[in-house]
């Protein structure tokens, strides 16, 4: 097998694609421009056991508890075993971690760990959040493998298709055999491929309001779902309790790790009554009880005081940059902050190694369920898998493992959560795919699929997605075939498949959304208790 589609360009697809460059002839699509994604947003660092005074054994502990009794333990044992050495191979790639001899004259190894400092955040028993830049870590890391993946592009070992959108999967006899994508002049075509990885990333944007950029629009997931792959715990989305108000940039966790605290709108801190961890809580904890305290607060946003966090502004200078923007100061304001929509926990089902239940599709990072996270996803564990399962899939691939994974229902624990039916889609360019827009529907989505949730509120939100839906175009519609059928162009080995009607990422894009709130609401309507992220009010 030779040819290997990577699609997305976060730290997953980066670093599947640069492995498989030694062996394959590797196409990466992304939508935007590289490294356009969620990683490069990433602000407080990647979870790792780097020290002998910490312990692997710790780090799976708290990423167990942190995901509320519902990880896949071998996947945790994996995520943190594995996670050292791929945090050795991003400084070896050239991210250049924070050294704790900042200031001192001192010019450390930027290769040896020893040196690094070390960050804290919440639900960690250890502080072991490496960063780079203060508060710029995803920034590095992409900055780091993009250059890598260029030298390779340049030595003709992998294939750049940027502003290139995914539209759907392409299969042949139930196997991947290529992807059908929208390119920047419009039209669509069919790249063919044995193997094909989606690194996609996740679905802020099904919701008004989100940390996750623009982009994060659940493609590679809703064309996953159209595909038929097995998806699960759609219902655990991850709010961020800290976004800043009426904006949804990040503000990181870890400037709580550093001792800042939340206060109400009279000033007064509330998070010890919650949890004795405070503000170092877990995410969904801390995230809840922010919004309960807005709720009793007529809607008024909470604070973050920073203030007495020693050198503020250096160590976090990407959100103090940011705050100057508003008018604000990190280390003299108190920071209004709200929850936003923050990460998928849920996804693509995969094995151990990225394996989906499709033959030769592969799933990584926040498009993918390996079960790492559970109900509730530890903080800085994200980029942390990315690397992991990034790695692990390429492994997979070029030892020609591509049949599909451990995926079926029987196959327990990953898998004794509950798999809702998806609904039905042809293709993502129908028309009544989108009964909303995309204000519509982020506004409801956000109302009755956020922070707590009731049946009534999401039967609301399904009858409102499913409006229109009577009047999809059959599968067989000369209007739709050209995406949704499989075999367009793939038994001619090439194929250019156009069609000047359908056309605008934007329009595909809103048509993802809808699917997997759909499914999302699915999931949660289905999940009657409240676990983690998943708060049940009725
Ligand atoms: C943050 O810096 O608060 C986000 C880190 C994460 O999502 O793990």
């Amino acid at each position: 097998m030779d040819r290997v589609i990577v699609v997305g360009s976060g730290i997953g697809g980066l670093t599947a694609a640069l492995r498989l460059a030694r062996t394959h002839v590797v196409t990466v699509v992304t939508k935007g421009r590289l490294g356009e994604s969620n990683t490069a947003l990433a602000q407080g660092g990647i979870a790792g056991v780097l020290d002998a005074d910490d312990s692997i054994e710790d780090h799976i502990a708290d990423t167990l508890t942190a995901g509320a009794g519902l990880c896949d333990a071998e996947a945790v044992r994996v995520l943190c075993t594995d996670g050292p050495d791929r945090i050795r191979d991003l400084a070896a790639a050239g991210v250049v971690f924070d050294s704790a001899e900042a200031g001192t004259g001192e010019t450390p190894d930027p290769r040896d760990p020893s040196g690094w400092a070390r960050g804290m955040e919440g639900a960690h028993s250890a502080p072991r959040i490496w960063h780079s830049g203060g508060d710029a870590t995803g920034r590095a890391i992409v900055d780091a493998l993009i250059a890598r993946l260029l030298a390779e592009a340049t030595a003709g070992r992998v294939a750049l298709r940027t502003e290139t959108m995914l539209v759907d999967l392409v299969l042949d006899a139930g196997a991947v055999a290529g992807v059908s994508v929208l390119g920047c002049g419009g039209g669509t075509e069919v790249i063919p491929a044995e193997a094909v990885v989606l690194a996609t990333g996740g679905a802020g944007q099904v919701f008004a309001h989100t940390t996750n950029p623009a982009g994060a629009t659940g493609d590679g997931l809703a064309a996953a779902i159209r595909a038929g792959a097995r998806v699960r715990d759609l219902e655990f989305v991850q709010f961020h309790p800290t976004a800043l108000a009426r904006s949804g940039f990040l503000v990181s966790e870890a400037v709580r790790g550093a001792g800042a605290l939340l206060l109400d709108a009279h000033g007064d801190r509330f998070m010890p009554g919650i949890d004795p961890r405070g503000e170092l809580a877990a995410r969904d904890v801390v995230a809840l009880g922010l919004h309960r305290r807005m709720a009793r607060q007529n809607g008024l946003p909470c604070h973050l005081d920073a203030r007495a966090v020693p050198a503020v502004g250096e160590r976090f200078p990407t959100i103090a940059a940011a705050l100057r923007a508003q008018g604000l100061s990190l280390s003299e304001d108190l920071v209004p902050v709200t929850p936003a929509a923050h990460y998928l926990m849920g996804g693509v089902v995969t094995d151990l190694h990225g394996r989906t239940s499709i033959d030769g599709l592969f799933a990584v990072g926040e498009v993918a369920c390996t079960g790492v996270h559970g109900a509730n996803r530890l903080a800085s564990n994200s980029l942390l898998e990315g690397a992991v399962f990034g790695a692990r899939a390429a492994n997979a691939i070029a030892a020609g493992s591509t049949e599909s994974g451990r995926t079926s229902s029987s196959d327990a624990p990953l898998l004794d959560g509950r798999l809702v039916d998806a609904p039905s889609v042809v293709s993502a360019l129908q028309p009544a795919s989108a009964p909303l827009t995309r204000p519509e529907l982020q506004a409801l989505a956000w109302e009755h699929l956020g922070l707590e949730r009731t049946e009534e509120g999401l039967t609301t939100l399904l009858e409102a997605l499913d409006a229109g839906r009577g009047s999809e175009r059959p599968a067989d519609d000369p209007g739709t075939r050209g995406l949704a059928d499989p075999r367009d162009g793939v038994a001619d080995g090439v194929a250019a498949v156009t069609d000047g009607r359908l056309g605008e990422v934007e329009a595909i894009e809103t048509a993802n959304l809808t699917l997997i709130a759909r499914t999302m609401a699915a999931h949660a309507l289905a999940r009657t208790d409240s676990v983690g992220a998943h708060v049940r009010t009725d």
